[in-house]
């Protein structure tokens, strides 16, 4: 890298003032970043130490050092803690944070970490269950080479360890959970997963230098925090401009047919789990079946959005609409198209529409739907 900052630096002084000098110099600091990425790293987990640099201690905001196989803050020399291998910068919320479920939402995902791993024996079968999701595999085929990403509240990592077995991305995956994280690091260092690295984090107080990421992820998460509007502005911070945010969220109507077999559920017991298709395959799969069952029907902590909702955040805090699933139009969704490129955001009444589609189409996914935005 020391030829392509050295162009550069000549070009910043002046001595060469031009741009096209700039542009050579990060065409060959992206080509030696892609070779880099290709080269094998010793293992699963030393991704973060390479990117050490973007980390920041959530309280004092000290930089993190690598150091010895693990960090240090740069100012007191104070070790970051590490369980199994897994570094903490997990800070809670002030306590003026009011209606606060993050004790609360914690303690749940450490009892039931979601979603689980049985049956994933292999990096196969991950990605083949990935690929079946349809968005997993598109954003696989069409993120921009080189791109850096995170996802906020990666639970047990299955997206991102199926987006870390590219060399053509590097991806940081963080969860206040740290019973999830195990899992998370343990699939990727049983299966060589080189382009992931997780870390215990608060998604309120997350530990890196702003405007770090090329896209930020945060798929489920949002809706059980205590302030998803604000978990929302809290992440985008950390995503550079012209970058793309992507969350799931349970929608206001979509969720509905969940809500309702809840309390089906709880008034006449397991005779109905029939009614969920995931929860029919108990016997085959029982960790995986346990997991979903808790998330949907056991959550402590659940709120429900709509698109207009979103849309309203997007505009306060500088994002531009690029996509929805389900779109926002009304129009269908193809299995081959172009994740981040431009829709239209429909009409007030083509989203209501569309939201009682989900509704009547009986909340598949639990009703989640997901909106895709890029920073101005
Ligand atoms: C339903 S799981 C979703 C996991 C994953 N995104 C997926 O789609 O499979 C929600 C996750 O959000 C995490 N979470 C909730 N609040 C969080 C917070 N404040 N900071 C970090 N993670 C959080 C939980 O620990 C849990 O693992």
């Amino acid at each position: 890298m020391i030829a392509p900052n050295l162009v550069r630096n000549v070009a910043d002084e002046g001595v060469i003032g031009h741009e096209k000098i700039k542009d050579f110099a990060l065409q060959v600091e992206n080509a030696a970043l892609a070779v880099a990425m290709r080269e094998p790293r010793p293992q699963a987990g030393a991704l973060l130490e390479e990117l050490a640099a973007l980390l920041r201690d959530p309280v004092s905001g000290e930089r993190v050092l690598a150091h010895e196989g693990g960090f240090v803050l740069a100012d007191s020399g104070r070790a970051v803690p590490m369980t199994d291998g897994i570094p903490s910068l997990f800070a809670p919320n002030d306590a003026s944070f009011q209606g606060d479920v993050t004790e609360l939402v914690k303690s749940f995902y450490e009892e039931t970490p979601f979603p689980n791993y049985d049956g994933f024996d292999s990096r196969t079968s991950l990605s083949n269950k990935a690929r079946r999701g349809v968005f997993a595999a598109l954003l696989d085929e069409q993120l921009p080479e080189g791109s850096l990403v995170l996802e906020a509240g990666c639970g047990t990592g299955q997206l991102s360890n199926f987006l870390g077995m590219s060399w053509r991305r590097r991806v940081i995956a963080g969860d206040m959970c740290l019973n999830s994280l195990r899992l998370a690091k343990g699939f990727a260092d049983q299966h060589e997963i080189r382009n992931v690295a997780f870390l215990q984090f608060n998604l309120f107080r997350p530990p890196f230098q702003d405007n770090s990421f090329d896209l930020v992820i945060s798929n489920g998460v949002l809706h059980h925090t205590g302030d998803c509007e604000g978990g929302f502005r809290s992440i985008l911070a950390k995503l550079k401009p012209g970058g793309h945010i992507i969350i799931g969220l349970y929608n206001s109507q979509g969720r509905l047919p969940t809500l309702w077999k809840r309390a089906l559920f709880r008034a006449l017991g397991p005779k109905l789990y029939f009614l969920d298709p995931r929860l029919r395959d108990w016997g085959s799969q029982p960790e995986r079946v346990k997991a979903w069952f808790m998330d949907q029907y056991r959550h402590p902590h659940e709120t429900k959005h709509s698109m207009d909702e979103v849309l309203g955040w997007f505009e306060r805090y500088g994002v531009d609409f690029v996509n929805g699933i389900p779109h926002l139009d009304g129009s269908n969704f193809s299995t081959n198209e172009g994740l981040f490129a431009k829709r239209s955001a429909g009409s007030k009444l083509s989203r209501f529409m569309t939201e009682f589609n989900m509704l009547a189409s009986g909340g598949a996914d639990g009703g989640l739907f997901i909106m895709i935005g890029r920073k101005r």
